[in-house]
């Protein structure tokens, strides 16, 4: 049990050296994914650019905010509040980038 926890710690560690700064596609796929691949309850579809560009008119910076602190149906950090900030804006970065 202990060496689980151990390697875990190690790989997680592992990872975060390798990603020089925050890993927007994993807290994506871990914080953001359940509703913004869906569109529950109107969340906007990650890479779906027409779904986004009226967002993006308010600027980045309250994108940001938005994800941070909430927004009407948006939980603040997705609800995970051990999320950094820096984290929340990566994977706003990474929601953004069209997939298509
Ligand atoms: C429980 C569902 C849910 C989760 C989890 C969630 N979101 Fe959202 N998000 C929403 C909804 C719904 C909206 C649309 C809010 C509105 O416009 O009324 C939204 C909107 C947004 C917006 C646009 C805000 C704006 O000003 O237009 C951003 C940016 C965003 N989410 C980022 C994130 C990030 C980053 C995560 C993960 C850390 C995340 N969301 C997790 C439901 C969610």
């Amino acid at each position: 049990m202990k060496l689980t926890v151990a390697t875990l710690l190690l790989s997680s560690l592992a990872m975060t050296a390798t990603a020089a700064q925050a890993d927007g596609e994993a807290t994506y796929n871990s914080a953001c994914m359940a509703c913004h691949m869906t569109g529950a309850a109107g969340a906007p579809i990650r890479g779906k650019a027409d779904q986004w560009e009226e967002r993006q008119e308010k600027g980045m910076d309250t994108l940001y905010d938005h994800a941070i602190n909430g927004f009407q149906a948006m939980p603040a950090k997705g609800g995970q509040s051990g999320l950094s900030d820096d984290e929340v804006k990566a994977a706003v970065d990474y929601m953004l980038e069209p997939t298509l």
